[in-house]
């Protein structure tokens, strides 16, 4: 007689040792998938607007990091008054000659230190960051600059051995009759900075 057999049992499958546990993994949605895009989008602009802002508004150089006095070549000063100025970027100054006499102009702009630049055609100085304009005496005319470009102190030596110098104010220097062929050397100081008071 034959005998039955005892009935099999089956267990479930452990998983094979080492192996990673099975992870339920659930796919975003459409909508949550459209959010995460829309979100990630918002980040990305506003990060650019932010470094936009702070690039615009650091100003490019900082002002009075670097004095002594600076010896400028007397021929290169513009022989006519009302002629444009000439840049000496080493020393960061304009020579410029106008009716009143010579000056020598910090070449950084007093709003946040961009280097305005000569505009012949304009016959002004105009800074390329926010606009602000200057005569060529440094003077302001317009744009958010609080005033007129810094005046470096200047020494004019004339050939007969005399002297004249920047006032107090920053004046132009007078040449009382004298012409550019006159001066021998010129020193400016760009240690000694003069502010003008600012603009009405
Ligand atoms: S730095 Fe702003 S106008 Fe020159």
């Amino acid at each position: 007689m034959a005998t039955a057999s005892p009935a099999k049992t089956t267990t479930p499958a452990a998983p094979a040792k080492g192996a990673a546990p099975a992870v339920d993994v659930s796919l975003p949605s459409r909508r949550e998938f459209l959010y995460y895009i829309w979100g990630a989008s918002i980040v990305l602009l506003l990060g650019q607007a932010t470094a936009g802002i702070v690039w615009f508004a650091l100003p490019r150089f900082k002002e009075g990091t670097f004095g002594g006095v600076f010896k400028f070549d007397p021929t290169r000063i513009p022989e006519t008054p009302g002629a444009a100025p000439i840049s000496e970027p080493i020393g960061r100054f304009w020579v410029s000659h106008t009716d009143e006499g010579v000056l020598a102009l910090y070449a950084v702009c007093t709003h946040l230190g961009c280097l305005p630049k000569w505009v012949d055609t304009n016959g002004r100085f105009e800074c390329p960051c926010h606009g602000s304009k200057y005569r060529l005496d440094g003077s302001w005319i317009e744009g958010p600059a609080p005033r007129g470009m810094d005046r470096f102190s200047t020494t004019l030596v004339f050939s007969d051995g005399s002297t004249a110098s920047t006032n107090e104010a920053g004046a132009a220097i007078p040449l009382n009759g004298r012409t550019t062929a006159d001066i021998v050397e010129v020193q400016i100081n760009t240690g000694n900075r003069i502010l003008l008071p600012p603009h009405a």
